[in-house]
């Protein structure tokens, strides 16, 4: 039997609400959002004015949006449409890091009436920046270390990535900057995806502490914060650990004091930008089952689809399914949960263990809180489903609907055919 993973409602709660809202759906948690994030300040408690700028992209959605402006979170926006919503949810000026890659010169121009600290991806964007919207006066780049550091599976490794400045062009970049009168300075990285060993944060921070060191000395720039980027993994599957993040605070706190203070760079702030780890494990994606289909293979056929949450049938990505009421019961038949896409890869589970599944019983998906809804698509003409939040007083209220066939439609033009 696989292990379970709790729950914050239960098989009457979900039933109640399917009246209203047909599934599938998906589901937040407040309380759980909430949680998370005080986890993570906490952790930093002792950093300078620490902040964690919410992945915008992992839940567009200005609802959880203003939960985490709530707890103190700004807003790491990579186009236009997320400067947008965090401008309707009052997320402005440097509250904002705008960290985008082959950007046009309208989304910088967004960016810089915002307020947003500008994270260039590229040297040569200092001199497009420059010439169509003008430098602002803080200036960040995004730094990859290329073959000094190994990504993961999502990410890809450093050196074949397209993103960010290598170090050479780092050190000339903040020589341009300084030289066109730029005053303010940031560094950032963004090294790996959902990863789980803590450690490898701490390695991310040692790595910015020293360029932040030796760009003061040999460029004589001094860096105001160090971006570590988000990445902070979750634990998909029931038999993995959450980082210890009050571990990962105190080591790079011992690394600031040992690297950064002694050179004079105190205070330096440390900011992140995580999505995943805020809200991914307070989201679930709540699907029935509408048909079982024996072949070669057993399959549960669910009214969600990939296009509806495509890690799974994008990265291999495992999912924790648990059946509504038959938590307890035997996990002894062997499925693949399915959607109805005409993709093969539309599956939510692979050979995965489950109690026997019947017609009309409720699947939650759990961990699906970060970039589930938001990579969603349209292919065979599925609709995106409706996002609702549980919220802390137990309500449940929808924060985005269901598309219709309207919305599906709406931007072909009909006329000849009427
Ligand atoms: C530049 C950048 N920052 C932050 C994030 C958020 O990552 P995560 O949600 O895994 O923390 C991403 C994710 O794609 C990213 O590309």
């Amino acid at each position: 039997m696989s292990h379970p993973k709790p729950l914050p409602f239960d098989e009457a709660t979900i039933r109640k609400i399917a009246e209203t809202f047909p599934t599938p759906f998906y589901l937040y948690d407040e309380v759980g959002i909430r949680e998370t994030c005080r986890k993570l300040y906490q952790a930093f408690e002792w950093s300078h004015n620490f902040q964690n700028f919410f992945a915008v992209k992992a839940t567009p959605n200005p609802h959880i949006m203003l939960i985490a402006k709530e707890e103190g979170l700004g807003g790491d926006c990579s186009s236009k449409a997320e400067l947008m919503l965090c401008d309707k949810v009052g997320i402005r000026g440097e509250n904002i890091v705008f960290t985008s890659n082959n950007t046009p010169a309208d989304e910088y121009q967004a960016a810089k009436d915002i307020g947003a600290i500008l994270n260039l991806d590229d040297i040569t964007h200092i001199d497009y920046v420059d010439q169509t919207v003008g430098l602002p006066e803080l200036v960040s780049f995004r730094f990859n270390p290329g073959p000094a550091r190994t990504g993961n599976v999502i990410i890809g490794n450093p050196s074949e990535a397209k993103y960010g400045f290598t170090e050479a062009q780092l050190f000339e970049g903040y020589r341009v900057l300084k030289e066109r009168g730029v005053k303010r300075f940031g560094l950032h990285t963004m090294v790996a995806s959902n990863e789980l060993d803590g450690s490898f944060f701490v390695e991310t921070a040692r790595m910015l502490f020293d360029l932040a060191v030796r760009l003061q000395n040999e460029v004589g720039v001094r860096i105001e914060f160090v971006n570590l980027g988000g990445g902070i993994g979750i634990p998909y599957r029931p038999e993995e650990s959450p980082v210890d993040l009050m571990a990962v605070g105190e080591q790079i706190h011992a690394l600031y004091d040992e690297m950064i203070v002694p050179a004079n760079l105190d205070p330096l702030r440390v900011v992140l930008e995580n999505g995943r780890m805020i809200t991914g494990p307070h989201g679930y994606l709540i699907t029935k089952c509408l048909h079982h289909k024996q072949i070669y293979r057993n399959y549960v056929g669910v009214d969600a689809s990939m296009a509806n949450l495509m890690r799974p049938g994008m990265y291999g990505a495992y999912h924790h399914i648990t059946v509504l009421g038959k938590e307890n019961a035997p996990h002894d038949t062997t499925v693949d949960v399915v959607g109805s896409l005409c993709e093969n890869n539309d599956k939510f589970a692979i050979n995965r263990q489950l109690p026997q599944v019947d017609r009309d019983d409720l699947l939650v998906i759990h961990d699906a809180g970060a970039h589930g809804h938001s990579m969603g698509f349209q292919y065979n003409g599925k609709l995106r489903s409706a996002e609702l939040l549980l919220q802390a007083n137990g309500n449940v209220t929808q924060i985005r609907r269901a598309e219709t066939y309207d919305d599906l439609f709406a931007t072909l033009d009909f006329t000849p055919f009427k």
